[in-house]
């Protein structure tokens, strides 16, 4: 349905957001794998993660609930029907996680998705887990996939694409075919399944090794450092690596917290969202919202399951504008949306390079995000890895084209407040993927 928005005149507020989505798919998707139960408090209502809960479902996990915590009972076996089907809906992150799981496993399953998954590639994963063994069969590398669960192999790899979900679904699959699996990134990704499988289990160790000091021969006085090996991080999973269960409380979703803290950016009034998750391999959002003019201001920081959180405050003033690169857009990847829609508002031009992976999200963002820019009259140039966009005062409401993906709907929900005139988003539902009350928790910040 389409949603109507005007600018609001009163800005700030203190919310809480749902739960984490990452930790969530795999809180639900380990469940599967588990050897005791797991209990989880703060399970998000969002439609992504719903879907990962009801797949653990359809392969045997059984689910009770009380007083909030929500309690996961892997089945006493793995085996399910050769015809079974599990329904991935819009979620990347169940798909490629259960891939793994469904692979190292004595499980045969299909798996099928909408029609913006079935577009999104497969062959990051299908190409690494037919090496190790694995027997996986999908038309042009695309969802469907019917998976042939059978005992891999050991396998050591070098990630060719910065991805948490290509690492976890290789990690998952060792973890099912109990076969030790080493992988390297160049870019630390989210870590989420490392930090869970080391609070719920045993057989998962991390290193990442130190740089070394480098004296610049053309100039003695300049120093730069440089990596000692050709990873940033290493990840290694035993043939022994197993999960006990336990419980789980997870935290608030930064990635969802960054649209109200673009409220407070834009509008110079603080927004405060507490309980919200801060693991380093999530927080470039909040480096940046400090790069671009911002006070951010972390009270009440804890560690709970393995995953720090604390509550965070974020008020803007002129913002400025940012050139935006290589591990940056990485660890940025779920946030340039927003990122976007609050460079239209900042002084200079915002560069946003090496960003070829959002043509394959859930839209493509880089297209979505340059189309609305220009409805509400932002200078906004389609790069071939990227955007450049300019900044400036006088936008006006516009008729915005979701594409059906949550975070461009909410990325252009937040811009309408603050544009001349009244805007209107499509598809608007489509927020409900990851955040189903983000229209009211908007207007507690913004009226
Ligand atoms: C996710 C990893 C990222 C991210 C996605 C969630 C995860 O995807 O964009 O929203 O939970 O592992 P990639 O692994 O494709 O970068």
């Amino acid at each position: 349905m389409s949603r109507k928005l005007s600018p609001a005149r009163k800005f700030g507020g203190t919310l809480t957001v749902p739960g984490d989505k990452s930790i969530a798919h795999r809180a639900a998707l380990l469940s599967i794998l588990s050897r005791g139960t797991i209990q989880i408090a703060n399970f998000p209502d969002g439609a992504d993660c719903l879907t990962s809960l009801r797949a653990a479902q359809t392969l045997g996990v059984t689910l009770s609930e009380s007083d909030g915590i929500m309690t996961l009972t892997p089945p006493a076996s793995l085996s399910v029907s050769a015809d079974t089907i599990v329904d991935c809906g819009n979620s990347g992150t169940t798909a490629r996680l259960l891939s793994g799981i469904i692979a190292g496993s004595s499980m045969e399953v299909t798996l099928t998705g909408d029609a913006s998954l079935s577009s999104r590639p497969m062959k990051r994963i299908i190409e690494p887990l037919t090496r190790m063994g694995g027997e996986l069969f999908a038309t042009d590398n695309k969802l469907p996939m019917r998976i042939r669960g059978r005992k891999l192999l050991p396998f050591d790899y070098h990630l060719p694409v910065a991805s948490a979900q290509v690492k976890s679904c290789l990690l998952l699959a060792g973890l099912a075919s109990s076969c030790s699996v080493t992988i390297r990134e160049d870019v630390i990704t989210r870590d989420h399944t490392e930090r869970m499988l080391s609070a719920l289990g045993e057989g998962i160790a991390v290193r990442q090794p130190k740089g070394v000091m480098v004296v610049d021969p053309d100039d003695p006085r300049k120093k730069h450092i440089e990596k000692s090996e050709s990873f940033a991080n290493e990840v290694k999973l035993t043939s022994a690596a197993h999960i006990n269960g336990g419980e789980i409380n997870i935290p608030g979703d930064i990635s969802t917290a960054a649209f109200f803290w673009a409220v407070g950016a834009i509008s110079g009034k603080a927004v405060t969202v507490t309980n919200v998750g801060l693991n380093p391999t999530r927080t470039a959002i909040l480096d940046h919202l400090k790069y671009i003019g911002c006070t951010v201001t972390i009270d009440n920081k804890r560690t709970i399951s393995g995953e720090p959180r604390g509550d965070v405050t974020v008020e803007g003033q002129s913002l400025k504008a940012r050139k935006i690169s290589g591990d940056t857009t990485v660890g940025l990847i779920d946030e340039i949306p927003i990122v976007a829609v609050m460079a239209a508002f900042a002084e200079g031009t915002t560069l946003i390079r090496n960003a070829e992976e959002l043509k394959v999200k859930e839209s493509d963002r880089l297209a979505a995000i340059a189309e609305n820019m220009t409805r509400m009259g932002a200078k906004c140039g389609l790069l071939e890895d990227g955007l450049a966009i300019e900044g400036r005062k006088d936008l006006t409401g516009a008729d915005f084209t979701s594409h059906g993906d949550h975070r461009i709907a909410m990325a252009f929900s937040v811009a309408s407040l603050f544009l001349v005139g009244p805007s209107t988003v499509d598809d608007a539902d489509c927020v409900g993927i990851s955040c189903a009350g983000f229209y009211d928790m908007l207007g507690q910040v913004a009226r």
